[in-house]
């Protein structure tokens, strides 16, 4: 399978997030692109870090069977309200995703919380002072991915989106700092580049890494 190096996609977020603020959300149309590039109908999607349910709603809208954790309850509960699989999404803490009992994955597509490398506050325990630092996070992070291993069907597509962050002068390249957390499971096997068509000036582009459960 050959892999797009890159591609253009609207920046426009579709689906009304009121009462909630829609800063965390990728576009339904990015979710599209790699659905329909690798999965089929009735294939199983699964989102670690389901947000705003970009990843669940565009599933279910493309007949694929969602499914996901999402650690904030307000989230949780405004993504579960309007699912028709309300029940696959699960409220909780990806780290113990497979204490949740979910069928074997055939897909997965997320975009993780991002971390700038000079904060304390960690995103993947809610700010806990006792979980503070980025290489905390990074090692949650990479112990996320080695348990979604063992979610993932034997040859199941990964899609991590992440950028890396400039805050001034300090630069974070957390895009290849993901890389290096998820490939101690998985094997890396492209990157496409998306640009923004309609961008916010402040944010032309992403990237989407592509991994294997080899
Ligand atoms: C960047 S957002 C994902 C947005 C999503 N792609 C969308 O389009 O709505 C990351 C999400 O991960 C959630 N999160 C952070 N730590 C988590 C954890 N340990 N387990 C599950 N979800 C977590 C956050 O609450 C946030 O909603």
């Amino acid at each position: 399978m050959e892999h797009d190096l890159f591609i253009e996609i609207p920046w426009a977020l579709e689906r009304d997030t009121k009462p909630l603020d829609n800063e965390v959300k990728y576009p339904e149309a990015l979710v599209r692109h790699f659905l329909k590039k690798y999965t089929k109908k009735g294939d199983k999607i699964f989102d670690p870090f389901a947000g705003l349910g970009t990843t669940l709603f565009t599933s279910e809208e493309m007949g694929r069977i969602p499914y996901g954790l999402e650690a904030n309850r307000e989230r949780f509960e405004w993504v579960a309200g309007q699912l028709e699989h309300w029940n696959n999404l699960k409220h909780g803490d990806s780290a113990k995703l497979l204490d949740f009992s979910f069928p074997k994955m055939d897909f997965c597509i997320t975009g993780p919380p991002y971390m700038p490398r000079h904060h304390k506050w960690n995103p993947l325990y809610s700010g806990d002072p006792k979980k503070a630092g980025y290489d905390v996070y990074l090692k949650r992070m990479a112990y996320i991915f080695s348990n979604l291993k063992k979610l993932m069907k034997r040859n199941a597509l990964v899609i991590v989106q992440a950028d890396n962050l400039t805050h001034g002068k300090i630069y974070t390249p957390l895009l290849h700092d993901l890389l290096a957390c998820v490939s101690k499971n998985f094997q890396p096997c492209g990157e496409t580049m998306v640009r923004w068509k309609n961008a916010k000036p402040d944010y032309p582009s992403t990237t989407c890494m592509i991994f294997k459960n080899t």
